[in-house]
């Protein structure tokens, strides 16, 4: 099956018009673009969100809900990513809470996790997982991705228990992408933010020159 592979540009690039992206099929590409760049990607291209508010609209000031990325035609939206459980503290319920805004809209959460016990009850077999060890983001130019043989058990692991697609996010770039392909695909976040860098990880998976 293909493989979802989730650009997350996180809070980087102001400078948008190099991306020109075309991709080849075989790999299904979303970009979880910042909230300003959302309507500014190419027509055709998967969108993604990295956060939503956990309120329907209303009075809340700098909010962005989930109704608005519906109407930006956005299809998946990182909810619990350990960068916002960290710095903006966001707990299971506040997780729970966006989870629920966002299947109103049907969006797919891709509900990101360190550990099994970060995953909510809501979560079902139509939504995605995300397993990252905070430690594995990478840092300052450098990669250190967590070891293949414990992703794969964790990804086997919840792929049974969970149902769901597993993805594989943590300092994944060409050189390592295929080490993991026991994961349904993988969330890049520095290595997503040159496209040729980006375009090698899925030429790495496509076998492709
Ligand atoms: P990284 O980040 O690829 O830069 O490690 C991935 C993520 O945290 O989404």
């Amino acid at each position: 099956m293909a493989k979802l592979v989730v650009a997350n540009w996180k809070a980087n690039l102001t400078e948008f018009s190099i991306f020109n992206f075309q991709f080849s099929m075989k790999t299904t590409v979303a970009i979880a673009a910042p909230f300003p760049f959302i309507n500014r990607l190419q027509e055709g291209m998967i969108r993604a969100a990295q956060d939503v508010s956990r309120f329907k609209n209303g009075a809340y000031t700098g909010e962005v809900t989930a109704e608005m990325l519906k109407s930006l035609k956005v299809q998946y939206c990182l909810i619990g990513h350990s960068e916002r459980r960290k710095y903006f503290n966001e707990t299971k319920e506040i997780i729970e809470e966006k989870i629920k805004r966002l299947l109103e809209e049907e969006i797919i959460p891709i509900v990101c996790a360190q550990n099994e016990t970060e995953i909510p009850k809501q979560v079902r077999d139509d939504m995605v997982i995300m397993y990252e060890p905070a430690e594995a983001i990478s840092t300052e130019n450098n990669f250190h991705p967590e070891d293949p043989e414990k992703v794969a058990k964790v990804v086997d692991n919840w792929k049974n228990k969970f149902k769901t697609k597993v993805l594989y996010g943590g300092s994944v770039n060409a050189e390592n992408v295929k080490n993991y392909l026991a994961a349904d695909g993988f969330v890049v976040g520095r290595a997503s933010l040159n496209l040729e860098e980006f375009e090698e990880i899925l030429k790495a998976l496509e076998g492709r020159e």
